[in-house]
């Protein structure tokens, strides 16, 4: 065996997204126990930091030890026992895997499924609501990441709160990129990932539980039927009154990285980076446009940090990212389930939404669609983008 030596890659998919020097360096530092009462201090401002940012001060907010698939896992395995109603929104290939959980859970799952490339509709799921009779949980995606498209959150778990359910909100791809106000939201369980806008490697998921959320768990008739994510023996570790009882072993250098990309986006202002955000997505958009390109999502429902890109007819949509990727070492993303091999997805997510990297982009695609015998101008592209960069 030798040592792995990754090559140079621009991320520029659907995540993992680039991982800035400061949060590479603080993963490097040395392992120490995390018993250690320093461990146990940086945990403690982990917390304080994870319920700033999801704007949750009443929650209870901890980032579990393991990729965004774990703070799905936790959130509708600690919500539902077997036999109760769960209404999940299917927009994408996100809402489909909750479904798949709730029902493994033993949940009676009612689906209200939507076209890919639109948002979940309050109405029509107010319809399943209503019709559905006692609904313990309603879980949906705030940013789908196989679509690009953001659905409203606010509407979304006031529903739940009409018709009595506890709400489940995906937050993977949105949290550090656009507005999530858990508060403002009244929502139950929300959970992210580290390695969409938080530009921290993958490995990670913070999670924010409401105390309704946490009453319906310590009230559960069965046990929860997931060791590593029951939230009430993770919370004898994680919750800090009366000493800490050991639970697992937090994966400790990941956390490091975890708090350095958090005090990253404090420094900057979580205003500043949404705003950053914003302003790459409408410069991608101005060149993707220029290059005579178009969006899958319609632009009110559009992610600034996941842009779905239409694939042009004659146009070999894997051949354009293997020539980006050998050429110009930059990755963007494949299209899922019913939209392989007929969209891009481009991701603009935290230390990857910067002005250089919508210019690369541009420029790489213009040339891998040049290859392809699609014509197009790629300073023009880069012009257009410029001038919303102005
Ligand atoms: C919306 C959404 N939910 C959940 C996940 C799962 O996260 P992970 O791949 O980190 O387990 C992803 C990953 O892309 C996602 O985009």
């Amino acid at each position: 065996m030798q040592s792995f030596q990754p090559p140079r890659r621009i991320l520029m998919g659907p995540g993992p997204s680039d991982v800035s020097p400061r949060v590479l360096a603080a993963l490097a530092r040395p392992t120490i126990g995390h018993l250690d009462p320093q461990f146990q201090d940086l945990m403690e401002e982990i917390k304080g930091a994870l319920a700033r940012l999801f704007n949750a001060p009443d929650h209870a907010c901890v980032p579990l030890p393991a990729p965004g698939t774990a703070g799905m896992e936790a959130a509708i395995m600690n919500l539902l026992e077997p036999g109760e109603r769960a209404v999940i929104c299917i927009n994408g290939a996100f809402g489909g895997r909750m479904a798949d959980m709730a029902d493994r859970a033993g949940a009676e799952v009612t689906k209200v499924e939507f076209d890919w490339g639109l948002p979940v509709d309050p109405a029509t799921v107010e319809e399943a609501l209503k019709a559905a009779g006692p609904v313990k949980v309603l879980a949906f995606v705030h940013a789908e990441t196989s679509t690009g498209v953001r659905s409203d959150a606010a509407s979304l778990c006031a529903l739940a709160r009409k018709y009595g359910a506890l709400s489940i909100v995906d937050c993977v791809t949105s949290l550090g990129g656009i507005p999530v106000d858990v508060a403002a939201w009244d929502a139950d369980a929300v959970y992210s990932g580290t390695q969409k806008c938080l530009s921290a490697p993958p490995g990670l998921s913070p999670i924010a539980l409401s105390k309704r959320a946490q009453a319906a768990i310590t009230a559960r008739k069965t046990k929860v039927r997931n060791w590593l994510c029951d939230f009430n023996l993770l919370m004898s570790y994680w919750g800090g009154e009366g000493g800490r009882t050991y639970h697992h072993t937090a994966p400790i250098n990941a956390l490091y990285g975890l708090h350095e990309s958090l005090v990253v986006l404090f420094e900057e202002g979580q205003q500043a980076v949404q705003v950053r955000h914003a302003r790459t997505h409408e410069a991608l958009a101005a060149g993707v446009e220029a290059l005579g390109l178009k969006f899958l999502v319609a632009e009110a429902y559009r992610l600034p940090q996941l842009n779905t890109v239409i694939v042009p007819d004659g146009v070999d949509e894997a051949a354009v990212r293997a020539h980006v990727l050998a050429k110009w070492d930059l990755e963007i993303g494949a299209g899922l389930g019913p939209l392989k091999g007929k969209v891009w997805r481009i991701g603009l997510m935290g230390a990857s939404a910067t002005p250089w990297h919508v210019r690369l982009c541009l420029t790489a695609l213009a040339e891998a669609l040049d290859a392809q015998g699609f014509k197009s101008d790629s300073r023009a592209a880069v012009a257009a983008a410029d001038a919303k960069l102005a």
